[in-house]
């Protein structure tokens, strides 16, 4: 088994989530409505991806407007004030603009004035990415408490006329608040761990507009502003690496699977979490699956989740939860939390 040394760490201070907080956008674009503009079909987006609406933004709708929204709802959720947030961090590959960051935008509309703030970019492992720093900055006692938000509008750069992927992706935020908890009461942020494999970038990406293929100059492939996923690549790496992922974590925190109360991985496709889930012997109870509302949101797919099973009474207070994302970089992660 492959370990990170540099990012798993045991802490002395607990980081322990407060609150969490949602928000997707009103409108929602069905399976059906996709067999209007391309040649498809319920049964068969169902049946590959376990997807059967997605939430999108209409205009006025941003990465800022929902992750405020989301950090909001967290706040509201903790019984925080903004100014009592130290940490600002916003996991996005579909930021408000090229700068200032999404973070920096999101703490101006809450009011946080005492955070700074930042964006990070590991695409569908932005979450898990971000809760292993906000967990290193509060267990190292340098900080009491970070707000992480996983955002995207994936919608604004996908392209509709591309059946394989345009079916798989939707908008929405998700927001967790890490607080310093002294008294013991939860172990919080108990383990995590990220691995990233550059050399697997051309399987996912979005190529336009960075410094290599700037807007000064003429695009090769007009389709260069899209994302371009290869799916059955992604497939097959995701399913090994998740795999690894929950060995490693129960292996490190001396778990076992029945100890985990739920299993939250990356929404990307509901094939590959049955797969997982199987191989790993978890049961249907212990596996959370809302793909079948919200597709793929990429890096605010797991903080959704976490947000509705916190909501829905689907873990309570105490509860060991596992959090393992996969995605473009390519990069993988997870977290190990008690409630
Ligand atoms: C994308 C994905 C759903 C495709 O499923 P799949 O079983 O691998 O399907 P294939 O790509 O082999 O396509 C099978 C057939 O369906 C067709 N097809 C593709 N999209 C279709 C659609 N929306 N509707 C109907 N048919 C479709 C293909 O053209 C192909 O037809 P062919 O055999 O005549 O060439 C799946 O590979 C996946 O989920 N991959 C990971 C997704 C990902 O990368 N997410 C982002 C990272 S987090």
């Amino acid at each position: 088994m492959v370990t990170n040394p540099t990012v798993q760490s045991a802490v002395p201070t607990c980081a322990v989530i407060a609150g969490t907080g949602s928000c997707v956008p009103e409108k929602v674009l069905t399976n059906e409505d996709f067999t209007k503009i391309i040649e498809t079909s319920d049964e068969w987006i169902s049946t590959r991806t376990g997807i059967k609406e997605r939430h999108v933004v209409s205009e006025g709708e941003t990465t800022a407007t929902l992750a405020a929204e989301a950090a909001r709802r967290a706040l509201t959720d903790a019984k925080m004030n903004p100014e009592e947030l130290n940490i600002i961090i916003v996991a996005t590959i579909t930021p408000e603009m090229v700068f200032p960051s999404t973070a920096c935008f999101v703490q101006a509309a809450i009011g946080a004035t005492n955070a700074w703030a930042f964006d990070l970019c590991a695409a569908c492992s932005g979450f898990v990415y971000g809760l292993a720093i906000a967990q290193q900055y509060i267990g190292s006692g340098r900080y009491r408490s970070a707000l992480v938000i996983g955002a995207e509008t994936l919608t604004r750069i996908t392209d509709y006329t591309d059946r394989a992927s345009c079916i798989l992706f939707g908008d929405g935020a998700g927001a967790a608040i890490l607080k310093a908890d002294d008294a013991g009461a939860s172990m919080g942020v108990m383990y995590s761990t990220a691995f990233s494999d550059g050399t697997g970038w051309t399987s996912l990406n979005c190529k336009a507009y960075g410094s290599r293929n700037p807007v000064s100059k003429p695009l090769a492939d007009p389709k260069m502003v899209y994302m371009n996923i290869n799916g059955k690549e992604v497939y097959h790496v995701a399913v090994r690496r998740i795999v690894e992922l929950v060995n490693e974590c129960l292996e490190k925190c001396d778990l076992r699977v029945e100890d985990i109360a739920l299993f939250i991985p990356h929404q990307m496709n509901a094939r590959i979490i049955e797969s997982v889930g199987k191989r790993l012997h978890f049961t249907d109870d212990q596996i959370f699956i809302n793909i079948h509302k919200y597709g793929n949101t990429s890096a605010a797919s797991i903080p959704i989740a976490l947000d509705e099973a916190r909501r829905t009474g689907r873990v309570k207070k105490g509860d060991i939860v596992l959090l393992v994302a996969f995605g473009g970089g390519l990069t993988w992660g997870a977290n190990v939390i008690q409630l």
